[in-house]
């Protein structure tokens, strides 16, 4: 009854917020009407107010309600109750330009290393009660303001707020600000509307380049740090991916290990020094003829007491521009070894791109993670592993 009290609330709001988009993306072709709307840098006022909607807002209306959980994580004293960077201050470290080797970088490195010091950013979004409880698993998907349909699509299929036995699974959403400016003015907006919706949306000020995206990491684990107390496991992943929450608990349900770090894992990958390559790494950036073990970003699983331990382990650390690299020298850091497990195909599933593997439900059924599922593919491929499927041989990965 609650249940189907629940899909038609959702429903009214879907439309809602459908009606809302059409009009924005109207009335946005006629100019003017979102020029006040300096986007960029949002006063400290403008800060304050969405600051304030959030706590005040009846986020936790979808929440579900749980206790607040002891802070068996905290460190020390001095510890931030609330995410504490308000304002950005930061400047290009033009010193570097006077360096010999700087000035033969290509522009994206030179850019990155220019503003590798600014850390931390101030948030846009917050929803500060999210994390509030016990949570079992805490699922984490970056996202791009732009791609509001994968979000829907995550939302309906395997990132759907439940509870199964007593377990607590929640969503959030991890996004900077728009690359573009035109986007910047059209999307914000909707993006702010979605999240009075779902109430599960987190954005920092800074831009969503694929640079930033190790920004995002070390902004999840700070925030992480201020906010989440009681969850016990973390999966973090991209907005492309094809998830199995079930297994996932299943897998964590026999899971040995205190500090559990898992996905797929490369054990020895060179950095790639082919410049036509988008994970191309200038020697002057790193040296080693090895990465540390590192799972792919596009989905891994982390305990919430690791995550706590990284969050410190990334502040000893410089920004390292590719991500998932960077979270390796985190683990490297604190001695951590990643585990390797053939349920994650977050590297692709074969290299033939035309293997029947690829769209065989029973190999999804099996699986923890596979990327790459665009909306629709996921929809698809979510109801036919959700259906009354039989697999003639169980793929036994778990
Ligand atoms: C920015 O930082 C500089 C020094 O790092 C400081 O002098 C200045 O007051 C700061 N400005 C703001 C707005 O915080
Ligand atoms: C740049 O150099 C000056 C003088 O050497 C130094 O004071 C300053 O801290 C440097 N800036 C950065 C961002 O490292
Ligand atoms: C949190 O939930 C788990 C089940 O996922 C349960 O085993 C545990 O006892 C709960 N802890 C608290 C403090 O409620
Ligand atoms: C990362 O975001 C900051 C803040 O928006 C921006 O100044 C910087 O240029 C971005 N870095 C890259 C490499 O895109
Ligand atoms: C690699 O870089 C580090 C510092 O970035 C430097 O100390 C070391 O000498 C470099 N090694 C080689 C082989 O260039
Ligand atoms: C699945 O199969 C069971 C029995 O085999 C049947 O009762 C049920 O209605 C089926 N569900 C769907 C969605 O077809």
């Amino acid at each position: 009854m609650f249940q189907w009290k629940k899909k038609l609330y959702k429903g009214v709001c879907l439309s809602f917020f459908l009606v809302i988009t059409l009009t924005i993306l109207q009335r946005s072709t006629s100019p003017g009407f979102f020029t006040q709307d300096d986007s960029k840098s949002l006063g400290s006022s403008e800060l304050l107010s969405a600051h304030k909607r959030d706590t005040d807002s009846t986020n936790d209306f979808w929440a579900v309600k749980t206790e607040r959980h002891s802070r068996e994580d905290a460190s020390g004293s001095g510890h931030p109750t609330e995410w504490d960077v308000t304002s950005i201050n930061c400047t290009a470290n033009w010193n570097l330009t006077k360096l010999s080797w700087f000035t033969t970088l290509e522009p994206n490195f030179q850019q990155f290393l220019l503003y590798r010091h600014c850390r931390y950013f101030p948030m846009i979004i917050n929803n500060p009660k999210k994390c509030k409880g016990n949570i079992t698993l805490l699922i984490v998907v970056k996202s791009i303001i732009t791609q509001h349909d994968r979000r829907e699509v995550i939302r309906r299929t395997w990132g759907k707020e439940i509870e199964v036995d007593g377990k607590n699974i929640q969503t959030l959403f991890l996004l900077g600000t728009a690359m573009k400016a035109e986007e910047r003015a059209n999307y914000q907006k909707l993006l702010e509307y979605e999240n009075k919706i779902y109430g599960d949306i987190l954005q920092w000020d800074f831009l969503d380049s694929f640079f930033n995206l190790t920004l995002k990491e070390v902004h999840f684990l700070k925030w992480m740090n201020i906010y989440c107390h009681g969850v016990h496991y973390i999966f973090k992943g991209d907005d492309d991916v094809f998830v199995s929450p079930h297994n996932i608990v299943e897998y964590l349900d026999t899971n040995p290990y205190p500090d559990l770090f898992v996905g797929d894992v490369l054990f020895k990958a060179k950095p790639i020094r082919k410049k036509e390559n988008k994970y191309y790494i200038p020697t002057s950036l790193y040296n080693k003829s090895h990465y540390p073990p590192y799972a792919g970003g596009g989905g891994f699983i982390m305990t919430g007491s690791l995550a706590h331990r990284l969050y410190r382990a990334s502040e000893t650390l410089e920004l390292y521009p590719i991500d998932d690299v960077f979270l390796g020298m985190c683990l490297e850091v604190i001695n951590v070894k990643p585990i390797m497990h053939e349920g994650f195909k977050t590297f692709g599933i074969v290299k033939n791109k035309n293997s029947k593997l690829n769209k065989e439900p029973c190999f999804f059924k099996s699986m923890i993670v596979v990327h790459k599922l665009l909306p629709d593919d996921l929809m698809n491929m979510w109801r036919l592993v959700n259906s009354n499927l039989t697999c003639s041989r169980k793929v036994s990965i778990l």
